[in-house]
């Protein structure tokens, strides 16, 4: 079965065939005007202009590209989509002045969603998830990652896994997000719970591991010792750092080889410097720094000193409630002022990169997954420039229109 777009003002895809992308290449895009996309299957057989469509059968199914541009299926590389319950009290709280790490501390942040979460049951976190994935389809994500850390117990953490794989997410297990209450407070205590009881079972559903590395949670130490337990189980390792201060998560992520470093907002200079010059991958999060009201990452830099970087949503309940990364894309060119061109290769290869993907999505080229996001827009750069807007026309998800 063959589906053939055709008549695109444009079509618009990080060129090569590398991954990740760093450096100049991060802002090589190839655009071809009046164009089409073939998808054989799941795959995509070729892209071109129209005037160069070969001769087809008939057993082939047309959309009409016309007003329309097609980008690669978007891949958001880092979310926190099983959660149960909401925390907009503590939205309206923050907004009249209260901190994100005032009610971590007192109890509230992460640990109310936690309670949330361990409420929801198998099957209530399992509609969660499912419901944010559609959000996400909404903005054009076609591939997402999502965490678990909001169970801390091992039944609500392995069904969090369960959750997002049958959701058809790729599952990463955040057992070091928080300290839950019934160890009260000794994060060592509960380290040896989650390594002795949780990961085994945890290493066959999920992908990779990541650990929240901040004043207020883990240390250095803790990271590393629930980090290197996790690489001994086989899963690929990500780190939430340098949100709020920088605590040592870059040198760490560098020294055990991890995929990416995620947040960001509090790297200095050194930072940027020992991140350029390493194959971990910075993932960028402005949803998050707006949200919170926090400094954003510093993008530019990191680019610019030859960094491998990725954008995502940190999609969660409290510091960025946003599916949307073509609103990332918007703040990457407004406030951290990377290229459309960038922004592109970063929520697309770039993350597919992270989830170890790189070589299959990411890309409108032959032999890549056939995951494609329809803009609704004259030329592909709306993606960054229509801020909040309703872009997504159609996507087309492993072959199969939606
Ligand atoms: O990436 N920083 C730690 N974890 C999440 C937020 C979790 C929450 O507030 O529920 C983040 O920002
Ligand atoms: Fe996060």
């Amino acid at each position: 079965m063959k589906l053939l777009v055709r008549d695109l003002a444009q079509l618009a895809t990080p060129a090569g065939r590398d991954a990740p992308l760093r450096g100049a290449a991060l802002g090589e895009v190839d655009v071809l005007e009046d164009a089409f996309v073939l998808c054989a299957g799941d795959a995509i057989e070729a892209v071109g202009r129209m005037r160069d469509l070969p001769l087809l059968d008939s057993d082939v199914v047309e959309v009409d590209g016309r007003g329309l541009c097609a980008i690669p299926g978007l891949v958001d590389c880092h979310t926190h989509a099983a959660f149960g319950g909401d925390r907009v009290d503590e939205f309206s709280l923050r907004a009249g002045g209260a901190s994100y790490e005032e009610l971590h501390a007192r109890g509230g942040g992460i640990l109310s969603t936690v309670r949330a979460t361990r409420a929801a049951g198998e099957r209530g976190l399992l509609e969660a998830v499912e419901r944010h994935r559609d959000w996400m389809r909404g903005h054009g994500t076609t591939t997402f990652e999502s965490k678990s850390g909001y169970g801390l117990d091992r039944e609500t953490e392995l069904a969090s896994l369960r959750a997002v794989k049958s959701a058809g997410g790729v599952p990463t297990w955040l057992g070091a997000h928080a300290v839950p209450p019934e160890f009260e407070g000794d994060a060592d205590a509960y380290l040896d719970f989650a390594l002795n009881e949780v990961l085994p079972e945890a290493a066959q559903l999920a992908e990779a591991a990541d650990v929240f590395l901040e004043r207020g949670a883990f240390d250095a130490e803790q990271a590393r010792r629930y980090l290197e337990a996790c690489r001994d189980a086989g899963l690929a390792l990500r780190l939430h750092g340098d949100q709020f201060t920088e605590s040592g998560a870059i040198p760490l992520a560098v020294e055990l080889g991890a995929r990416s470093v995620d947040h960001l907002e509090a790297t200095g200079d050194a930072g940027v410097r020992t991140l350029a010059a390493s194959d971990v991958v910075g993932v960028l999060l402005p949803a998050s720094a707006l949200f919170l009201g926090r400094p954003m990452p510093p993008g530019r830099a990191l680019v610019d000193a030859g960094a491998a970087i990725a954008l995502a949503t940190d999609f969660n309940p409290g510091s960025a409630f946003c599916e949307s990364l073509p609103l990332c894309c918007s703040l990457a060119a407004t406030q951290l002022k990377l290229s459309p061109a960038e922004s592109l290769a970063a929520c697309t290869v770039n993350a597919a990169h992270v989830l170890g993907r790189g070589e299959r999505l990411g890309r409108l080229a032959p032999g890549y997954r056939a995951d494609i996001v329809l803009l609704d827009a004259p030329d592909w750069r709306y993606l960054a420039y229509h801020l909040g807007g309703e872009l997504v026309a159609r996507i087309v998800a492993a072959g199969e229109l939606r």
